[in-house]
C-alpha cells in the first residue's frame, strides 16, 4: 500500500537517479566471487567529493551535473556513507573521472566550462582516497521526519557483483535506525532489475509507481519502501541477512560517526 509519507519525501529529493544504461542487463549473468573483501564503510569526508564524483558520474551519466556533495555533508539530515577496500581494482588507467556522454552537447560544454573555471570536481590523478584506500561506492540518505529516504547509493562498474551495494544497503538501514527514522523508502528506474533485486533482498516493498519520472527518456519510477526498521520482524530478517553477508563477504569495518562539522560552512 502507497505510503502518503514516502510520497512527500520523495517531492524533496531527487530520487534514486538514473543509472547508466545497458549495465543492468549484461550485469544479471556475472557471476559472483563471494570473497572476502577488508571492507571498510564510514562516514564520507570533504576529501571523499572527487572520488565520490566520479563514481556518482560513471553511475549516473545522464543525471548530470551530480549532486552538491560537499554542500549536503554539511546539512545535518542529510549522511553520506562510503566503501573503502584494499582490492586491486582501477579506472583504466586513472584516465580521470568519465565525462557527460558524447551528444550531450551543452552538457559537455558547461562541463568543460566548469574545469576551465576551476569549479568542476578537482580530477585526482589516482582512485587512493586520503587514508590510502580505494573508495569503490558511496550511499546518501536523507531524513525527512522519520522517514530515510535513500537518494543514491552506486558502485564502481568494475567493482559490482562482490556485496559492495550491499554491504552500503546495511549501513543506511543502521544510519536509519541510529537517526530514529520508522522506514526506508527510494525510487527507482522501473528498469533497473539489479537495484530492485537489492532492495527486495532487504524487505523493501514495491508500493506506488510515479509516472514518467525520469526526464531523460520518460521512464516510470517504482516506489519501495520498507516495513517499520524498527519492528522485531524487521531487524530479526535484518539481522540474520547481516549474518549472511559477514559469513560470506567476511566481517566489513564500520565507521559511522558523523564527521565533525565545518562551522563556516555550515552558517
Ligand atoms: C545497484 C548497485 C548499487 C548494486 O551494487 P552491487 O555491489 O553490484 O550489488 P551486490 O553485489 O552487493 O548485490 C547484492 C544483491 O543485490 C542484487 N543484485 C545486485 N546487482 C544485481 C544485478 N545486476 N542483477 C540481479 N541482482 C542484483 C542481488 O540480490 C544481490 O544479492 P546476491 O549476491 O545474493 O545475488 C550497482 O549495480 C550500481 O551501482 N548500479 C548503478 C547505480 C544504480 O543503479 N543505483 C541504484 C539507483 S536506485
Amino acid at each position: 500500500m502507497a505510503k502518503s509519507g514516502a510520497i512527500s519525501a520523495a517531492a524533496l529529493t531527487d530520487g534514486c537517479r538514473a543509472p547508466a544504461q545497458g549495465h543492468r542487463v549484461i550485469e544479471l549473468g556475472l557471476p559472483r566471487q563471494g570473497k572476502s573483501m577488508n571492507l571498510t564503510i564510514r562516514s564520507m569526508v570533504q576529501d571523499d567529493v572527487p572520488y565520490v564524483s566520479r563514481i556518482d558520474r560513471e553511475a549516473f551519466p545522464t543525471d548530470w551535473p551530480p549532486p552538491s556533495f560537499g554542500k549536503e555533508l554539511n546539512s545535518s539530515i542529510i549522511r553520506y556513507i562510503v566503501a573503502l577496500n584494499d582490492n586491486e581494482g582501477h579506472w583504466g588507467g586513472d584516465a580521470g573521472p568519465p565525462q557527460p556522454s558524447t551528444g550531450d552537447g551543452w552538457r559537455r560544454w558547461i562541463w568543460r566550462m566548469r574545469h576551465l573555471l576551476g569549479r568542476g570536481d578537482s580530477s585526482p590523478s589516482t582512485d587512493i582516497a586520503r587514508d590510502g584506500r580505494r573508495i569503490v561506492g558511496y550511499a546518501s540518505l536523507w531524513l525527512l521526519v522519520d522517514e530515510a529516504h535513500l537518494t543514491s547509493i552506486a558502485v564502481r562498474q568494475a567493482q559490482r557483483r562482490q556485496g559492495i551495494g550491499e554491504v552500503l544497503l546495511i549501513g543506511i538501514v543502521k544510519l536509519a535506525l541510529e537517526m530514529k527514522a520508522s522506514l526506508v523508502t527510494l525510487e527507482t528506474r522501473a528498469s533497473n532489475a539489479g537495484a530492485q533485486a537489492l532492495y527486495e533482498k532487504y524487505g523493501f516493498n514495491r508500493v506506488g509507481t510515479r509516472r514518467r519520472y525520469y526526464s531523460d527518456n520518460g521512464e516510470d519510477a517504482v516506489i519501495m519502501t520498507t516495513d517499520n526498521i524498527t519492528s522485531s520482524s524487521f531487524r530479526a530478517r535484518f539481522g540474520e541477512l547481516e549474518r549472511r553477508y559477514v559469513e560470506k563477504y567476511g566481517q566489513p569495518e564500520w565507521q559511522l560517526a558523523r564527521p565533525a562539522r565545518k562551522q563556516a560552512a555550515s552558517r
